[in-house]
């Protein structure tokens, strides 16, 4: 069932078990974001025991750009995560998703929390695996720095949109982790999670060579936390396989830097050899192994 103010102490009660932490805190947390318009208590699911008093499990919806979303991991007490219990929470995260006009609902679960009964549940509310993902988190000071460098950068509001959907376009050729342009800017707000006007221009970087723009980045950084990312970065087919990449990432980091980044955590699909390479290359620090999820399309 759907969260509400009712259920929200024995909400708080799970969480706060979950997470080794105060429920008093994880309640002021919670409070804020609803405050702040961060979680609205219609995207939270929950199962109650049979008494009705205690959450057994939670998943919640977390809204992406314009119309994309994320399944959080399902999380529950010892017990609670039978298929047909997760496998309910899953479906009425996806009745919330389609009346939200929610296009693209993914979720990704680490190996570690992986169960038989969980990934039957996913198939049984019509999802499907389609990728395995490698993470990586690594401090940004453990990182390097960016030397000389051939490409000459400029922000996407000195490019224009069009640019940087083309090399969008191009870069998410031939990869697991392309990206799909066909929707023109919900492309963007999608991997910016926001819109760009209410962001740091840096967010979206356009890599030139010769005069031809070839290489991209989105960069994103959560000032309150120092948590960071390079959500998408990529070069033209033509460029690929000459050191450009690794100039690209080292000027991804360099910019999450500026923008306030503390710990990078960035990842790939566990198929794209090269972009691990360049990962390992540049000292990144493998975090967890885990299954990406996709629900499939309804039937009009
Ligand atoms: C991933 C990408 C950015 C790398 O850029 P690039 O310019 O081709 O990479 P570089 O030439 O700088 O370096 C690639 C490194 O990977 C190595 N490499 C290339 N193909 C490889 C493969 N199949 N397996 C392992 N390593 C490989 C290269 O030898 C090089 O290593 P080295 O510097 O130790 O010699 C580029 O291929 C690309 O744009 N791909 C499409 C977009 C994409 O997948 N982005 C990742 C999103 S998470």
């Amino acid at each position: 069932m759907r969260l509400n103010n009712t259920l929200l102490p024995a909400y708080v009660n799970l969480v706060a078990s979950l997470q080794n932490e105060e429920p008093s805190a994880v309640l002021a947390r919670v409070e804020g974001q609803i405050r702040d318009g961060a979680l609205d208590l219609a995207d939270v699911f929950v199962t109650l025991d049979p008494m009705g008093a205690l959450i057994t499990g939670i998943l919640r919806i977390a809204r992406m750009g314009k119309d994309a979303a994320h399944l959080t991991q399902w999380r529950g007490r010892e017990g609670g995560g039978t298929r047909r219990a997760i496998a309910d929470l899953v479906l009425e995260a996806r009745a919330r998703a389609e009346e939200l006009g929610i296009r693209e609902l993914s979720t990704r679960v680490y190996d570690s929390r992986m169960t038989e009964a969980y990934s039957d549940a996913l198939q049984d509310a019509g999802f499907a695996l389609t990728n395995r993902r490698v993470e990586y988190r690594t401090p940004l000071s453990q990182m390097g720095h960016e030397g000389a460098t051939s490409l000459a950068w400029k922000t996407m509001a000195d490019t224009g949109e069009g640019v940087v959907l083309d090399v969008l376009r191009q870069a998410s050729i031939g990869t697991p982790d392309g990206v799909d342009t066909s929707r023109g800017s919900a492309a963007i707000e999608n991997l910016l999670d926001g819109s760009y006007a209410d962001m740091d221009p840096r967010a979206v970087q356009i890599g030139y060579s010769g005069g031809q723009a070839v290489a991209i980045l989105f960069c994103l950084v959560d000032t309150g936390t120092g948590w960071s990312t390079i959500a998408f970065m990529g070069l033209v087919p033509s460029h690929r396989g000459r050191g450009l990449g690794t100039q690209t990432h080292l000027h991804g980091i360099e910019t999450l830097r500026a923008l306030g980044g503390v710990t990078y955590h960035d990842g790939t699909s566990e198929s794209n050899d090269t972009m691990r390479h360049l990962f390992e290359k540049q000292g990144c620090v493998e975090s967890d192994r885990m299954e990406e999820w996709h629900a499939a399309p309804r039937q009009a």
